[in-house]
């Protein structure tokens, strides 16, 4: 099978290559084709992949190109990783919502809209180019605002589009972890949008065993998002959320935070991996462990300053290997390639699983995976205070799908202005102008 990977000069293309190195079966992935517009990054990438693949016989060969039809045509299954407008793009998307007093993050509120309208229309193009280059593909999105770009690119993919994240992923393992269950044997409750969804149960053997941890304030407070959140909130939502709603729960003291660090998460990473592509220059600055360095200083730090913000502390052992996107993914391809049955929580249209929403509006929902592609699974109703947020959320998805069809301002605008976690239209009105002004790929806003 001939894999390829667009954004395949990305920092986390060596986590799927891992992946793919510890598959021995028949039908894996044997050819990796690398697509990037930047060839420095792509020769980095590929010589941290040559020394993964040293003295691994089975090795998929791999091929690195900046000529995009070539990397479709021919491809099996077609990971979509960019980064359009790159980290620096992400840390200006930060920059102009914290001026603002509004949240800058790469998915959440303001920084997540303005993300999610500078890469639509590029997710969209290669939606068409895939569409009529590689018909029978799947393709499974990465990037990021990944439920928003994964809708878009549904459009024009169908079905065929599946979109990951290794959040709930990671969340249910950890349930299942502190529970002293399999988290391979779980079936996890798990319903919502991308980074804005919650756990309502997680049945072992047809039983619920959520309740039991919401008894044990011990139990509750020992993992990630009892820290995160605190005991005593979650015992009152009666579910736990996604990491990703501390910057709704707790959006005063997040937004804080991020505006007295030093450096924002994208200018910390946007400096960081400079350095690591600079060292890769050096012909003789060994390619493995350089990144690896790199990657766990990235792990250690992810969400710090929410985690201070609730004294949570340093992040787990366990929490720091990899984000598990690479895992999703893999199992993902197996399942559909082999048609091994499984289950993944996946974001996939809707059809009828959240009775709130219409049929195609993406969702991250549990999905029964097999060769015909991803199912969502029925699911209970969402709650009144989640139909809020998801349904306000899934609003401003459309609203910046329609700006990036149309070049609508007032559709940018309305983008902004719907979202629960943008407090005023003038704000909204302003955040337009501010990210126009620094993102030229915004320069397509030029309608009323
Ligand atoms: C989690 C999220 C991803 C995000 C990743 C890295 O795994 O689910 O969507 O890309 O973290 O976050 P970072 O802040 O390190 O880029
Ligand atoms: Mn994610």
């Amino acid at each position: 099978m001939k894999l390829t990977i667009l954004g395949g000069g990305g920092f986390r293309v060596p986590l799927v290559y891992a992946a793919l190195l510890a598959d021995h079966a028949e039908d894996r992935v044997t050819a990796v084709t690398l697509y990037d517009t930047d060839t420095d990054r792509l020769t980095a990438v590929a010589r941290v992949l040559a020394d993964q693949a040293a003295g691994v016989e089975d090795a998929p060969v791999v091929l690195a190109t900046t000529e995009l039809d070539e990397a479709l045509r021919g491809a099996d299954f077609i990971f979509s990783a960019i980064r359009v407008g790159g980290l620096a793009g992400r840390a200006a998307d930060e920059r102009v919502a914290l001026d603002e007093g509004v949240l800058g993050q790469e998915t959440v509120g303001a920084g997540g809209i303005a993300y999610g309208l500078r890469t639509v229309p590029v997710a969209v193009d290669l939606a068409r180019r895939i569409a009529r280059l590689a018909p029978h593909a799947w393709v499974i999105n990465f990037t990021n605002p990944a439920g928003l770009v994964t809708e878009a690119m549904s459009r024009h993919l169908g079905d065929r589009v599946i979109g990951i994240c290794d959040s709930p992923v990671g969340l249910g393992r950890r349930i299942a972890r502190v529970l002293g269950a399999d988290p391979e044997r779980a079936w996890i409750d798990y319903a919502g949008l991308n980074h804005l969804g919650w756990v309502r149960g997680l049945y072992i053997d047809g039983r619920d065993e959520l309740p039991r941890l919401l008894a044990d304030p011990e139990l509750l407070g020992s993992f990630e998002e009892g820290k995160l959140f605190g005991t005593e909130w979650l015992r009152s939502l009666g579910a736990i959320p996604n990491e990703y709603l501390h910057y709704y729960y707790f959006n005063r003291e997040a937004v804080r935070a991020y505006q007295d660090a030093e450096r924002t998460r994208g200018a910390f990473l946007r400096d960081q991996q400079e350095g690591f592509y600079a060292r890769m220059k050096d012909p003789a600055a060994p390619a493995f462990p350089t990144w690896d360095r790199t990657r766990a200083e990235r792990e250690a730090t992810y969400m710090s300053e929410n985690r201070d913000v609730a004294g949570a502390g340093e992040r787990d052992e366990s929490d720091l290997e990899s984000g598990g996107y690479e895992h999703v993914a893999l199992a993902l391809m197996r399942a559909v390639a082999r048609d091994e049955r499984t289950s993944l929580i996946l974001n996939v249209r809707n059809r009828t699983t959240l009775t709130v929403l219409d049929a195609d509006a993406v969702v991250e929902v549990p999905c029964l995976v097999d060769a015909n592609g991803a199912h969502p699974v029925t699911v209970a109703p969402l709650p009144y205070h989640a139909v809020g947020l998801v349904t306000a959320v899934k609003a401003v998805e459309r609203a910046v799908l329609d700006a990036a069809e149309s070049g609508s301002r007032s559709a940018a605008v309305q983008a902004f202005a719907l979202h629960p976690l943008v407090d005023s239209v003038s704000v909204a009105r302003r955040l337009v102008d501010g990210y126009t002004k620094v993102h030229p790929g915004l320069a397509y806003l030029n309608r009323p």
